[in-house]
């Protein structure tokens, strides 16, 4: 396909978030008014892929994970080339630059991405103005919240409050990313005693916007499902599984290059399984059809999103498959999703 020739003569040859902010513009050019609608009547959903969820009308069940529009600048784009959904972020309530560069590489052979962006964003307040102006029919719009870098982890609670209460205005629902391992001691905050105060007081700033909490694939299944039950219990919307792995096992990139790249979350393929195995468990420790589960993590084609929902999940969501299968991904799925 012309994109495969694209990715493999332009692409990859460039450092691999210039490549990022060059799709960004053009996402964006895509988004513009003259075009979007040329564009979505190319790559609309059928309409028999409407799914309710989180009272939300999506689209499609098949959204975009956090991480990919970091500031909520390309959700006409997105929305128009087929996505049901966007989750924005991940945003803090403290604007940041993220850790310094390079820190995005590609592990081609496994059509995989290792990142420790360490949540660079213009803040939640930007992210919310952003939201509040586009006058949204299509797409859905998520905002997931994370620890600002200078907050300690003690006062983590303030600050993603604060983020919530900027955010939960505008958005269709929040997520609270307390999984990427880019920020220091995040993850330390799924542990339940700690999690659960902190999902309360955000529930309580949310102001009735639907909450859900992403977690991450290299928890023991035993802290999987003692999540699960604890969002249930906390009355929260639905959990998001999952966020990119630390683990670097089974990976087809020679492993001195993966050394060389250093620390990260790797997403793609070498994350499907887990990804899949969290869903199922997630699913079974909170079974009821309307909290929802949105998984994440490896899916490529209209088969693996059908597996996804066939598993229990309530929507999917993809990430590196956008980078590695170019613009016309979702209406692939899509297309395979309603044959
Ligand atoms: C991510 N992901 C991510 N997740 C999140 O909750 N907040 C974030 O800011 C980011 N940032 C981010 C940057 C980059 C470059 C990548 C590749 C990923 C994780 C993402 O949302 C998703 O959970 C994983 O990437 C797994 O899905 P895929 O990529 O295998 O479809």
């Amino acid at each position: 396909m012309l994109y495969d020739l694209v990715f493999r003569s332009v692409f990859r040859r460039m450092d691999p978030e210039l490549a990022h902010h060059l799709g960004m513009t053009a996402i964006r050019v895509l988004g513009s008014r003259p075009i979007a609608p040329v564009v979505r009547r190319f790559a609309a959903p059928d309409p028999r892929l409407e799914t309710t969820a989180l009272g939300r009308t999506f689209p499609t069940p098949f959204g975009v994970a956090a991480g990919f529009d970091k500031n909520a600048v390309g959700v006409r784009g997105v929305d128009a080339l087929g996505f049901g959904h966007v989750e924005i972020g991940t945003v803090t309530a403290i604007p940041q630059p993220g850790n310094e560069r390079p820190r995005l590489f590609r592990l081609v052979a496994d059509r995989g991405l290792l990142n420790r962006m360490g949540f660079n964003n213009e803040g939640a307040r930007a992210a919310a103005r952003r939201i509040a102006r586009l006058r949204r029919r299509g797409a859905v719009v998520g905002a997931n919240i994370g620890k600002s870098r200078v907050v300690a982890v003690e006062d983590a609670t303030a600050d993603y409050v604060r983020s919530a209460r900027a955010l939960a205005p505008v958005a269709d629902y929040l997520a609270v990313n307390v999984s990427s391992p880019n920020t220091p001691g995040l993850r330390g905050l799924q542990a339940v005693e700690t999690l659960r105060p902190l999902l309360e007081a955000v529930r309580d700033a949310s102001g009735g916007t639907p909450l859900l909490v992403k977690i991450a694939p290299d928890l023991p299944d035993d802290e999987v499902a003692a999540i699960a039950h604890l969002a249930v219990d906390l009355g929260l919307d639905g959990l998001i599984a999952t966020n990119t792995t630390i683990s670097r096992d089974g990976l087809a990139t020679p492993q001195g290059e993966v050394e060389r790249m250093g620390a990260g979350g790797v997403s793609g393929p070498p994350v499907k399984a887990r990804s899949l195995e969290v869903l199922r468990l997630v699913r079974e420790a909170a079974p009821d059809p309307s909290f929802c589960v949105i998984s994440v993590g490896g899916v490529e084609t209209g088969a693996d999103v059908r597996e996804r929902l066939d598993a229990g999940a309530t929507l999917v969501q993809g990430y590196t498959g956008f980078i590695y299968r170019g613009p016309l991904w979702a209406r692939e799925i899509n297309r395979a999703l309603a044959a």
